[in-house]
């Protein structure tokens, strides 16, 4: 074969040469040990002495042009599997991500955790009561005696047969009052959380709902305590100054007794719908213990005195969050209740 001819099948070859194996082996059929153009040279020994130079010179233009080639046409097939390993590894970033879902608190716990936290920075005890009471300790103990016309305000639930008055199903906090003072020496400071059930479901009631109660026993314990850790826990719960004032109330555990308005947090007093254009929202009970109710459990009332308060979970929920319907805590449905996710 004459060396243009090689040349022209070398480059034709080059060209079809679709991977870089490929391509090696065509380098090595014109270029390689014994390669075409290898063989050419070998023979150049039994040609004329006249004519090798230019022969020689022949061989090697086509062998650089071969090589050129070749190093061009392996370029090239690099950069192409580059560019395939590229697409076929694209990450498109703008995808949406896979969505992992997660558990949360429920609003509510997340709002007793914030009560608990504040009472406990105070030097409050978390204790718990069970909600299955006694007469005695829902009622009777609390200053409460049958046919007191008190009982008729809690809208009792009764367990057992009809007539049977001795179980309930606790319609406040307090009883844990009672429980810890039979159990513990003053002075003492708790609050005692849980469920509490009455009668009663529309908007702002439900049969089940959540109260805290706080009971304080010391030397000289008395209203102006009990005021200024109220305000101060108000203060703190909304995370805002609001005004807070006590209005002369009676329950028959507490002497005095007042009840607690907060100013109202959406209005700051102003006069909106959630507080009836009143500016003032009414948060809790509270009062300086009746001696009565300190005797009753095994306390010296003329050696101890103190304070107590209650107040609904589910309404300060309400008011923190801005909920307006009090069964919305309770329905389970995750639409409403991942608004208050927090991780
Ligand atoms: N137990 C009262 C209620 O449920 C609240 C309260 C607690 C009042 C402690 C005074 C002292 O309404």
């Amino acid at each position: 074969m004459t060396i243009p001819n090689i040349e022209r099948a070398a480059l034709a070859d080059i060209n079809n040469a679709d991977t870089q194996s490929n391509l090696q082996l065509v380098r090595a059929k014109y270029l390689g040990r014994k390669g075409s153009l290898t063989q050419l040279r070998r023979g150049l020994k039994s040609l004329p002495v006249a004519a090798r130079a230019a022969q020689g010179r022949e061989i090697n233009v086509c062998a650089s042009n071969l090589s050129e080639a070749i190093e061009s046409r392996m370029a090239a097939l690099e950069q192409s599997a580059l560019d395939e390993n590229l697409s076929r590894e694209a990450l498109d970033v703008s995808l949406p991500g896979r969505h992992q879902s997660h558990g949360g608190l429920h609003p509510l716990t997340q709002v007793l955790h914030r009560i608990e936290d504040i009472f406990v920075g105070a030097g409050f005890d978390v204790v718990e009561g069970p909600e299955i009471e006694t007469d005695y300790y829902n009622f009777t103990a609390l200053n409460i005696p049958p046919d007191h016309p008190a009982r008729a305000m809690h809208d009792t639930f009764y367990l057992g047969d009809d007539g049977n008055t001795e179980f309930v199903l606790r319609t406040h906090t307090s009883p844990a009052q009672v429980r810890t003072m039979e159990a513990r020496e003053p002075p003492l400071r708790i609050i005692s959380p849980g469920r509490v059930y009455r009668r009663d479901s529309d908007i702002t009631h439900s049969p089940m709902f959540h109260q805290v109660e706080g009971l304080a026993i010391d030397r000289d314990l008395g209203l102006a305590h009990l005021k200024g850790v109220i305000s101060d826990f108000l203060n703190r719960f909304f995370e805002m100054p609001l005004a807070v004032r006590f209005r002369p109330s009676y329950f028959p555990f507490t002497e005095p007794s007042a009840e607690v308005d907060v100013q109202c947090v959406h209005c700051k007093g102003a006069g909106c719908r959630s507080c009836k254009y009143t500016g003032w929202l009414e948060v809790m009970g509270c009062g300086v213990v009746n001696p009565r109710v300190l005797h009753m459990s095994g306390i010296d009332s003329e050696a101890w005195s103190g304070y107590a308060f209650g107040f609904g979970v589910d309404r300060l929920a309400m008011l923190y969050f801005g909920v307006a319907d009090l069964r919305q805590f309770y329905a389970g449905d995750l639409d409403f209740l991942t608004q208050f996710d927090r991780l």
